[in-house]
């Protein structure tokens, strides 16, 4: 029998800012999955945050893109506005832009990673939860997770993994998708995923026998809502050991903490700090971005853990560097690569600065006099 694994994540309110959620929203949310749960509707759930998200982890039989999944999602978001409401909380109801739901959540702004499999012997899978990103934050660790050999041991030394892996890449301004095989096109996947605002890692598939690997979300917020309205915070989850990669291989990929776009007013790069759901919360700069993994195993379809995998010394490195680039990173200001490109900021000033001073641009060649 097959299980499908749905991580739905929304923010609909946070205390003090961008930074967290209360426990009152998480206790909503909870109660909500749990009547889901006891009348059959969902075979089991997982509610956390990381920092302003609220994340509902769930294991259903309905496939992918179910109305009645994403129905309960989209109403125990609305459920959670309200308690955000009833206390002021910041941003109440931020990612549902739409007053009504349509169907399922494709293109509308709660962003998913889902996926429908066969639960093998045993299925550890590692779920990645990140604030202040977006889902092209993914882009490396994914790459090195599937297809970098000094990342993963397995490539090398597991026949199933030697075999290698497709990634189903996203042109997210063209709503397109490319399937690439690695590793005999890993520089064209490359050509692309290093442009992770426009091009992301939609999902990874084990070309041994096609299975699903991982899966992210890959809603760009930006582009759903027209105008910025909040970073698109994005999860991710990948299945782990037996012919796929260990999970080890997969955190690995973490210990990097690469520059990602989001961090203050979704405008900067900044480094991505694996941390524990204890320090899931944005601070300095209302960052710098965070990400969080969860483990879990599947047992028919009921979810056993989570085990917080970031919650280890094993870590301190990463969030050292992290914290190092930080500083670094900051002390450029309002200057470019720290602040990002004009095209993909989210707060801009520009059109009206431009504007003011339409009629004091000059030719370069007329000789003016400096203004006093
Ligand atoms: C970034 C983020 C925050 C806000 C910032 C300003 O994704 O959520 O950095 O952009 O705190 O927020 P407002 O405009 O709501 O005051
Ligand atoms: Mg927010
Ligand atoms: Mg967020």
């Amino acid at each position: 029998m097959t299980v499908t694994l749905s991580v739905i994540k929304a923010d609909v309110g946070s205390l003090a800012g961008h930074h967290t959620v209360i426990p009152e929203q998480l206790q909503v949310a909870s109660e909500r999955l749990k009547k889901a749960t006891e009348v059959g509707l969902i075979e089991d759930h997982y509610v956390t945050a990381v920092g302003d998200d609220i994340e509902l982890i769930m294991t259903h039989r309905k496939g992918v893109d179910n109305k009645d999944i994403h129905g309960l999602a989209w109403d125990t978001f609305m459920e959670v506005t309200e308690v955000s409401k009833k206390y002021k909380l910041y941003a109440a109801g931020q990612d549902l832009l739409s007053t009504s739901f349509a169907g399922n959540l494709r293109g509308m702004v709660p962003g998913y990673a889902e996926a429908e499999f066969e639960e093998r012997a045993s299925e550890p899978v590692v779920i990645l939860m990140a604030d202040k990103t977006g889902p092209g934050g993914w882009n490396l660790p994914l790459y090195k997770i599937f297809a970098d050999a000094f990342n993963t041991a397995g490539l090398v030394i597991d026949e199933k993994l030697h075999v290698g892996f497709t990634f189903r890449v996203m042109d997210v301004y063209q709503d397109k998708i490319v399937d690439l095989r690695c590793p005999e096109e890993i520089y064209d996947l490359l050509a692309l995923i290093g442009t992770p605002d426009r091009y992301v890692v939609h999902s990874v598939y084990r070309r041994f026998d096609g299975i699903i690997a991982a899966v992210a979300s890959t809603t760009r917020m930006s582009l759903v809502a027209g105008k910025y309205v909040g970073k698109d915070d994005p999860v991710l989850f990948v299945r782990a050991q037996h012919g796929l990669p260990a999970v080890g291989e997969i955190l690995e990929a973490f210990s990097f903490p690469h520059l990602v776009e989001g961090w203050m007013r979704g405008s900067h790069n900044g480094p991505l700090m694996p941390v524990s759901l204890k320090n899931a919360k944005v601070t300095r700069f209302d960052g710098p971005p965070r990400v969080v993994a969860l483990g879990f195993n599947l047992n028919n379809g009921k979810l056993v853990g989570p085990a917080d995998m970031f919650d280890d010394p094993a870590f301190d490195g990463a969030r050292a560097l992290a914290n190092e680039a930080t500083d670094y990173m900051r002390r450029h200001g309002p200057f470019m690569p720290a602040r990002l490109g004009p095209e993909e900021m989210e707060y801009t000033t520009l059109p009206v600065v431009l504007k003011k001073l339409e009629n004091r641009f000059r030719p370069t060649s007329e000789v003016i006099e400096v203004a006093r």
